[in-house]
């Protein structure tokens, strides 16, 4: 063979290992990555639906949520099969924890409830919040919620300020624009602390009542079902050992819904549940509940939520009773926050005689 035949064996030699090597890195993300992380997860006892190439899990999900929420829906509580019936079918099948796939990325659903406060609360940032895909961030800004790092910490020092300290102040505006609302009609409440006239601080603090039907309305309906993280560098969780890159997908509408921690009467509303100690109603699992998030991250609105509603409630109480209207269709859905797809329409009864 001449020299020719030896350039035209080098060319082509060269042009497979190119070939090879451009083959290499096309499938690293898409299949190299997810085998390996698979690999590392399954070998740890994290089980979970099998990866498919280059769509994950991601088509099988939408399939399952279109389905369920396509079906008409009974008057029930149980809402976590049908808002993440994936979640749900998977749980059941795999274990409280386990690994789903978007598109090729890991992700690693968490409902155990240890694990999550260990994450919540974790001093090092080991576990940041994600990246925001472009339509939340539109919705909600780059503030407080998405923020990490230094940006953060000063945010939520001003934040914690506005709602701590002065959130008390805000009381008498939240009253005066629900008496906008409602009107000033005369009260007459069955509780002893709706009865008076309108509510101030002292008398938000004593609705015990109140607060356990509040508790068990968002234990059962739950505004954020869910949050997620990630994981930044190789650490260790519970007995697990997670690689860097991994997604954190924390799931507490699946832990509100769970009969292992509630009880068999996990789906009734039963606000006597949370009477005593959350500990009680909880199977002893102090880390069970956690609507408002955990540690540091903790939602800064917490307190500003649950005063609004518990005046706007009282005050409404104080003039109405109300009954769910017949024309009212049972339809919970996932926009952002869990939310009734149309509306809920309730019938106002007058507790005033002369506007009966
Ligand atoms: C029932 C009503 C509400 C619920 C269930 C709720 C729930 C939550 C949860 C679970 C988190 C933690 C998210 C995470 O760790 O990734 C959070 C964070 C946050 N919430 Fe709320 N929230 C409510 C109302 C409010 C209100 C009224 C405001 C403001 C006026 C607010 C502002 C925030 C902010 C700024 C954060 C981010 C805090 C941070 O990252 O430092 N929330 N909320």
């Amino acid at each position: 063979m001449g020299i020719m035949g030896n350039l035209l064996i080098l060319l082509l030699c060269s042009l497979c290992l190119y070939l090879f090597v451009a083959l290499v890195k096309v499938l690293h993300k898409p299949w190299w990555t997810p085998i390996r992380m698979q690999y590392l997860m399954t070998s740890q006892g994290i089980k979970g639906p099998p990866y498919r190439f280059i769509h994950g899990n991601t088509k099988e999900i939408f399939n399952k949520i279109k389905e369920t929420s396509d079906r008409p829906m009974n008057l029930s509580n149980d809402i976590f099969s049908t808002v993440e019936p994936h979640i749900y079918e998977w749980k059941n099948k795999y274990g409280k924890n386990f690994l789903q796939w978007h598109g090729p990325q890991a992700v690693l659903v968490v409902t155990e409830p240890e694990l999550i406060i260990e994450i919540l609360n974790n001093k090092d940032r080991a576990y940041p919040k994600g990246k925001v895909n472009r339509c939340v961030k539109k919705l909600l800004g780059d503030g407080l919620v998405k923020s990490k790092g230094e940006k953060w910490a000063k945010m939520r020092k001003l934040a914690n300020y506005a709602f701590h300290g002065e959130s008390l102040k805000l009381l008498p505006a939240m009253v005066d624009s629900a008496k906008t609302i409602l009107g000033r009609g005369s009260k007459k409440g069955s509780d002893p602390v709706i009865q008076k006239e309108d509510p101030n601080p002292e008398d938000i603090a004593r609705l015990k009542t109140m607060t356990m039907i509040i508790n068990e309305s968002i234990r059962l309906h739950p505004p954020v079902i869910g949050f997620d993280r990630e994981v930044a560098r190789k650490i260790k969780l519970g007995k697990l050992i997670l690689p860097a890159n991994l997604h954190l997908r924390i799931r507490n509408l699946a832990l509100n819904h769970d009969p292992q921690l509630w009880g068999e009467d996990v789906n009734y509303f039963r606000p006597e549940r949370f009477s005593q100690r959350i500990a009680k109603a909880t199977n002893n699992n102090t880390a069970a509940f956690f609507p408002f998030g955990n540690g540091p991250r903790t939602c800064v609105g917490l307190n500003f939520a649950l005063n609004e509603t518990k005046i706007v409630l009282s005050m409404i109480l104080q003039r109405y009773s109300f009954t769910l209207s017949p024309s009212y269709t049972h339809s919970p859905v996932r926009v952002l926050t869990i939310r009734p797809e149309h509306g809920i329409q309730i019938m106002l009864h007058s507790l005033n005689s002369e506007e009966k």
